[in-house]
């Protein structure tokens, strides 16, 4: 099937009808990832300044040079990274749409990209859009990989890997170990790691490693990172992608032709974001670590079995002592009781049914109130 026959086939997006539920039913939104940690002052105040003084208008295609250099630095600080900011970092639309634009145009007709699932649900579209081929591996309820089964996976049809670190839903960070497994397969069989690094900030037990920081993967790796869930700014669709010039240029042409470039103003006020001092990120995972007890001790009460994650704002939870599968379970929820949550089937090829996600990166009295509601569910 081509990728056009594709895109009319795809179902629409999970989150964002529970996103919608919601509203139809005055619940408290726990679907879809709106980062409630207040946007810092100074990246307001940045933002208005840069519409108030004019620019208002395209940027060049790549992104604000400004913006570019200063990712280049904090690749380099944050993620040990080096990169070249003139033909190796392009500023997109989010990180939504730097995956697209790196699967675009990097992966033909009938690659086969594998996907570690339960996955971040825009990469699979993506895939059949480049009428590549998803194929699949599970991280288990242990959050390990299966070892075995990514080496049968992968072969000389593979054109790349997507990994997510740290891990949407789930909250694995993957560790050393098993990115140098991932790393020696890549270039065992020649393959390219698209990273999806957006939750690198968001940490509670163990380091964030960009997988392009291993011996030898800055040839082959893509990082992704993005603005949106760090800085609480998911509407201004700023992120980007880091590769070797190379690879960087289908990338780019594919960048240039879907969205020509990011929102400018939103471009120089994320100059000010990356100039905040370490102690935005220590308060805002203080923050988070806060919803992430509360949603934990509050499903504990119930007879779900949570999950609980070590990085990012989502937490499974196993739902099979319910006499419901995951779709009955979440509608059950959002009419009944007010809450909206993801089905697990969404995050999986195949798989999911006893599984639901939960979202705490809402404001503390909210997930307070959400837990009071379902803990007689
Ligand atoms: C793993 C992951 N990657 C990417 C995105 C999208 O990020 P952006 O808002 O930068 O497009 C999300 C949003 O939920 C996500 O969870």
């Amino acid at each position: 099937m081509k990728g056009t026959e594709r895109v009319r086939d795809l179902n629409e997006s999970v989150i964002r009808e529970m996103t919608r539920k919601a509203k139809e039913y005055d619940a408290i939104n726990l679907s879809q990832g709106y980062p409630e940690y207040p946007t810092h002052d100074h990246i307001l105040e940045e933002a208005k300044k840069a519409i108030d003084s004019g620019l208002n208008q395209y940027s060049i295609t790549w992104g604000m040079e400004t913006l570019r250099s200063k990712i280049t630095e904090k690749l380099r600080d944050f993620n040990h990274l080096e990169y070249d900011p003139e033909f190796e970092i392009t500023i997109t639309c989010g990180a939504s749409e730097a995956i697209m634009s790196a699967i675009l145009g990097l992966v033909e007709e009938d690659d086969e990209v594998l996907i570690f699932q339960p996955f971040y649900e825009n990469y699979v579209p993506a895939v059949s859009m480049a009428s590549g081929k998803p194929r699949f591996t599970t991280i288990g309820r242990d959050l390990d990989i299966d070892r075995e089964d990514i080496k049968k996976k992968v072969g000389e049809d593979t054109k790349a890997m997507i990994l997510n670190t740290p891990h949407n839903p789930t909250g694995k960070v993957f560790q050393k170990d098993e990115l140098k497994f991932i790393r020696d397969i890549c270039i065992d069989e020649d393959v390219l790691l698209i990273t999806d690094e957006i939750y690198e900030r968001i940490i509670y037990e163990g380091e964030h490693i960009s997988p392009a920081s291993l011996k030898d993967m800055r040839e082959r790796t893509v990082t992704i990172g993005g603005f949106s869930k760090v800085y609480s700014v998911t509407g201004w669709r700023v992120g980007y992608v880091a590769a070797p010039k190379e690879l960087m240029k289908p990338i780019r042409k594919a960048h240039d032709y879907t969205t020509v470039c990011a929102p400018t103003p939103f471009q120089k006020a994320s100059i000010k974001a990356l100039a905040l001092p370490e102690d935005y990120y220590d308060e805002m995972v203080k923050y988070y670590s806060k919803g992430r007890e509360i949603v934990y001790e509050g499903l504990k009460k119930t007879e779900m079995d949570p999950l609980k994650p070590e990085g990012a704002y989502y937490m499974l939870a196993n739902i099979e002592n319910y006499d419901m599968n995951d779709r009955e379970f979440v509608n059950h929820l959002v009419k009944e009781k007010g809450v909206a949550i993801v089905p697990g089937t969404s995050f999986f090829d195949d798989g999911g049914e006893n599984l639901v996600r939960f979202c705490f990166s809402q404001e503390i009295d909210s997930l307070n109130t959400a837990m009071e509601r379902i803990r007689d569910s």
